[in-house]
This record gives C-alpha cells, sequence and structure tokens, in this order.
C-alpha cells in the first residue's frame, strides 16, 4: 500500500518564545455550532487573593466562599494598560501583586444531558493553573508541575496570558445536574512576575464524530513520525489530521489517503505525521471542516531519539479468538504506560474470509476501548502476520501448492484481504522493519503465510541483519515458533525457520526472538547450534494473547524449554542502553516469569 501524504498548511499561531503574544486563532476561531457555554471568559468569579494558604477545603463545591471577593474576568494584574492589550475581554479585575497562589470558585448550573456530550475547557491563564470541578482535579495547566499543588507551588515558568483553546477534555462524569463549581488555583512562576490572569470559558459540546476505528503505527522511525489509521462508515472526502505539541496552541494539518475496507462499507484512512521532535507529546484530532465535526483530541508521543530512558513495549501474538480475552490482556497491558505493543501474527482470526468480517469489527473495537487512556493517548500498535490472516493458512494452502504461488501484490492481497488492507506497516509484501532512531529495530517476518521464509526473504533477512549489527536492541518478531511449546518440534515451518533464519539470527547477534502460535507461555534456554549454550539466543512467548490454551511440553523433558505453561499473558520488554527485561504478565496481572538477559560482550 502506498500512504502518500502533503502537507497542507502549518501552524496557527506564533511559537511561545516572543514575549508578546496577543494572537487570535484562525483554525479554531469560535466553537462548535452545537455546544452550550457554562462558563465564558468575561464571567463573574469569587476570588482569594489575601496570601493565606487555604489549604484543600476552598476547591471543594459546598465550601464557603461568600466573603471572599468578585469580579469579572479576566481577573489578574500587569503593568501599566498591559492588561488592555491581553485577550478579549482584556482585564477587567485588578488582583493583589506579587503573590504566589491565587484561589477562584465558579458556581454555575446545569440542566442537560450528560450522555452524547462532552465538556471543554479553553483558558487564558498566566502563569499556570489547576483545574477542580465539583472538588475533583480535572486538568492543569501545562506550566503547573506534577504532583501535589498546594499553597505556594511554584509554576514550572513565565507566560503570557493568551486565549489557550481546547485545552482539556473533561469526563463529563464529574459534571452535575444542579449546581456545579468549577475552583481554579492560579500560580506565579515567581512572586516578582510582572503579571497574573485568569479567564475561563467552559462549554459543553455534542459528541462530536467517533471514528469506527482508531489505530497508530509507524511506516518510518517512531522518533520523528507517526502514522495514524482510522475508519469510516462509508467515504469520506476529508481526510485531514490536525495535530501539535500537547499543552501548546500550535495547530498544522496533514493530508492523508483513503480506501475502502475489503468486504465492508467502511472507508480506511491513514495520515502519515512526519518530522515530528523526538521523545515528545501530541495531541491530535481528525479534522472537518464543519464546525463541531472534528473528532476530540487523542494523543501520542514519539519515541525518544536515544535509549536514555526506559523503553517499554509488550509483545505477544494470537490476540483474539475471544473478544473478553483480548479485553482483559490489553487492560493488564496498558497497565504499564506502553510506549506500543507488538503483536506477531494470529490477529483477529478472520482467516482472511469476508464472512469473518466482525471479527476484525470486534479487535478494533476492543482497541479503542483499550488502548486509549483517560487522558486520551493512544498505544501505537505494531502488527505482523499469521496464519489466520490468510485464507488456508498458509501462502501454499487450499491446495494452492508451491506451484500456485505469486510473488505479486495481486496475489497476497487474494489471500490475506483484511491483513495488507488494514496496516500501513509492513504492507507488501507481509515483512518489514521498523528502525527506532539507532537503538532499536524490530524485524517483522513472515513464517510462510503470505510467502515463503526461504528464497527472497531469507536473502532479505541476511541484508537487514547485516545493515544493523550495531544496533543494541534488535528483536525479530514472527509467527510459527523454530522452538515450539505446544506443537511438535517436528513441525514443517518450524524446521523451516531453524533452518533458513536461525542461522542468521546466531550470526548477526540476535538476543532474543519472539515468537508465537502455540497458545501457551514459553521461554527456552539460550540456544546455539541447535544446543543449548551460553551465547545462544533465547526465544520467548508463543503466541496467547487473547486465545483458548494449549497443553504444553514438559519442560524436564523437552531440552529447549526452561518455562513453559499453558496461561494467557503479555511480554513486558524494558530495554535502557544496553539492557534488557523481560517481565511475563498473566490475564490476571500477576508476574509469572522475569527474565534479565547478561547484557553482550560481558
Ligand atoms: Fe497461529
Amino acid at each position: 500500500m502506498n500512504i502518500h501524504r502533503a502537507i497542507m498548511h502549518l501552524t496557527t499561531t506564533a511559537a511561545l518564545s516572543g514575549a508578546v503574544l496577543f494572537l487570535s486563532l484562525p483554525v479554531l476561531a469560535g466553537l462548535p455550532a452545537e455546544s452550550d457555554v457554562l462558563i465564558d471568559f468575561d464571567a463573574e468569579w469569587r476570588y482569594h487573593d489575601g496570601d493565606e494558604d487555604l489549604g484543600t477545603a476552598w476547591k471543594q463545591p459546598d465550601y464557603d466562599d461568600s466573603d471572599w471577593s468578585e469580579g469579572p474576568a479576566l481577573l489578574g494584574y500587569a503593568p501599566g494598560n498591559r492588561g488592555a492589550r491581553w485577550p478579549s475581554p482584556h482585564l477587567q479585575t485588578r488582583l493583589q501583586e506579587s503573590l504566589i497562589t491565587y484561589y477562584f470558585r465558579k458556581e454555575f448550573e446545569y440542566a442537560g444531558r450528560t450522555d452524547g456530550v462532552r465538556l471543554r475547557l479553553d483558558q487564558i491563564i498566566d502563569d499556570g493553573a489547576i483545574y477542580y470541578l465539583n472538588g475533583e482535579e480535572i486538568g492543569r495547566s501545562e506550566l503547573m508541575p506534577d504532583g501535589e499543588i498546594g499553597f505556594g507551588t511554584e509554576a514550572d515558568r513565565f507566560t503570557n496570558p493568551s486565549v489557550e483553546q481546547d485545552v482539556f477534555e473533561i469526563d463529563v462524569s464529574h459534571l452535575r445536574e444542579g449546581r456545579n463549581v468549577l475552583a481554579v488555583m492560579v500560580a506565579n512562576h515567581t512572586a516578582g512576575s510582572s503579571d497574573i490572569c485568569l479567564g475561563v470559558r467552559l462549554s459543553i459540546t455534542k459528541d462530536v464524530q467517533k471514528p469506527a476505528a482508531l489505530y497508530l503505527t509507524w511506516q518510518r522511525d517512531p522518533t520523528t513520525t507517526m502514522t495514524i489509521q482510522w475508519h469510516t462508515e462509508g467515504p469520506d472526502d476529508e481526510v485531514m489530521i490536525e495535530y501539535g505539541p500537547r499543552g501548546g496552541e500550535d495547530l498544522s494539518r496533514t493530508e492523508g489517503v483513503s480506501h475502502p475496507m475489503v468486504f465492508s462499507d467502511r472507508h480506511i484512512h491513514t495520515v502519515e505525521l512526519i518530522d515530528l521532535e523526538p521523545g515528545s507529546n501530541y495531541r491530535f484530532r481528525i479534522y472537518r471542516s464543519e464546525q463541531g465535526q472534528s473528532s476530540r483530541f487523542y494523543a501520542f508521543r514519539t519515541m525518544p531519539a536515544e535509549a536514555d530512558r526506559p523503553i517499554r513495549f509488550a509483545a505477544g501474538g494470537d490476540t483474539r479468538t475471544r473478544k473478553a480475552w483480548m479485553e482483559q490482556t490489553n487492560r493488564q497491558a496498558v497497565r504499564y504506560d506502553l510506549d506500543f505493543i507488538v503483536w506477531g501474527g494470529d490477529l483477529a482470526y478472520a482467516d482472511g474470509r469476508e464472512e469473518n468480517l466482525y471479527r476484525w469489527y470486534e479487535w478494533f473495537e476492543v482497541n479503542y476501548n483499550t488502548l486509549i487512556d483517560e487522558d486520551g493517548r493512544v498505544v501505537p500498535i505494531i502488527v505482523g502476520i499469521g496464519n489466520h490472516e490468510i485464507r488456508g493458512g498458509r501462502y501454499r494452502g487450499e491446495g494452492r501448492g508451491e506451484e500456485g504461488y505469486e510473488d505479486t501484490d495481486a496475489f497476497r492481497e487474494d489471500i490475506a484481504p483484511y491483513y495488507f488492507n488494514l496496516f500501513a506497516f509492513p504492507g507488501h509484501p507481509g515483512y518489514g522493519t521498523l528502525d527506532f532512531g539507532d537503538y532499536m529495530s524490530i524485524i517483522l517476518l513472515d513464517t510462510d503465510h503470505a510467502g515463503p521464509v526461504h528464497g527472497k526473504q531469507a536473502s532479505w533477512l541476511e541484508e537487514e541483519l547485516t545493515d544493523r549489527q550495531d544496533v543494541p536492541h534488535l528483536f525479530p518478531v514472527y509467527h510459527i515458533p523454530a522452538y515450539p511449546s505446544a506443537r511438535d518440534f517436528s513441525e514443517y515451518v518450524s524446521g523451516r525457520v531453524r533452518q533458513h533464519w536461525v542461522p542468521l539470527f546466531e550470526q548477526y547477534g540476535i538476543r532474543v526472538a519472539f515468537e508465537n502460535h502455540d497458545h501457551t507461555y514459553k521461554r527456552t534456554v539460550p540456544i546455539r547450534n541447535n544446543e543449548e549454550h551460553e551465547d545462544g539466543i533465547v526465544y520467548i512467548g508463543d503466541g496467547a494473547w487473547g486465545v483458548g490454551l494449549r497443553e504444553v511440553h514438559s519442560v524436564e523433558d523437552t531440552w529447549y524449554l526452561t518455562r513453559a505453561e499453558s496461561v494467557r499473558h503479555l511480554i513486558l520488554v524494558t530495554i535502557q542502553d544496553q539492557s534488557q527485561d523481560y517481565k511475563v504478565i498473566n490475564e490476571d496481572g500477576d508476574l509469572i516469569d522475569h527474565y534479565i538477559p547478561r547484557p553482550p560482550n560481558q
């Protein structure tokens, strides 16, 4: 699949670097048509600027604020007439100058429904703010530090008041019918700061477009790119992602491409964002020019430029024969703040058949419901191919035989219609390498499914390994295991993997390979030349993310196994600098195995 992209136009506001920043927002100007403003920028607020520690009671809805002062926003102070140049409605209420902590409270009534709506908060803040709705924190502005906030907490740095739109997606469950109280603490960076400002618009909008599916992956270096894919029911003439640094104002737009989903009325949309900053948080939404029709904001983070922080991903395979099983393991996985998930084949168990379309719908539904955290961050996925992506399981299956195989996109799309249709990576010919800077590479391989293990793929693998001998974390991920834990050691494809790939793995310094397909958990001893060897490769996995389990071979009687268990699980991999760490978590969240390989060359 060719994923085209075009940068449409960039940047809606100036960067935050200049001293003066009083800009309007051409792109996001105005609220969506169907929104109700609950608190507007010029609202009357109760405020306390008495330099007094009010503890935590002040944010509670029942707190008695009757002795606080009152005045319309914007509230704050600034030298001379500078407040008149702040965004509309400009400085209206002057506060006591040169404090660190200012308290504000605003009561409002809400009588509408709380389903199918979302709360949105726009702000004009200097320097930092933390927001509480009915006593619960609902968000803090970018310059507010993490952790406990209290009287005297300083903002991280100076800023200037400017309109920041749609700063927080707020869970509507915090909203009550009837009386509500929004409480805000505003913090100066230092008492010597020349200004402070509060202005808030809280509004409620009709639920915006929710895509039928949404998933993130990569086609190129995950330190600087992100590929966003989503589905809509029916075609769509607008394919646009609007994105920018999280917590900032800047938004850019990138246009993508669409194609129909096989056997379905859905259309699949793909946008690749490029030239991103490594190790950075971004927000994005599916943009529509019609007001109120964009999606909510989601978020992602780019991978760091170096492995100088712990990088954590989950590995596994065989994800869904039962929706509830997949959902359960997904939920365990996302507890670990993953950078991504890699699944080595047998995804939805649709077998390339039209009548199993619903399995893909379920698969994407589970991922939408589990891989997006409460702040909207989406965990990216990298997906390999397995036998259940293929009609007949193998390129020569369904009686096609070796002579029926064709090394063409058309042949592969015929036998694996969903896999090549749904995922931007790896695309044709069904295998590919993803390089994370120069510290990690994931090599997705195809164990005889869309094409053969031997020949072209094996030659390609040797080239990829040759080119990556200096990469400290080099991981092959594939479906059928070289060292099976449930099926027979003499199984045909396992033998082919041992014959055509394992010698290359050994020659080019692979430390760990991820295997699947057997519906168990297994870890092998280090293996070299098909025997236990202290400088050998450990084969880990065996594919039981969300499937029924099989019986395992006896560890005592199987020379290559050191662990084998019939258990649904995920493998939590952490790399940092040269080190690797593998924790295996079962579907109940228990740690069932922990493996730390010896660092290389020691
Ligand atoms: Fe399989």
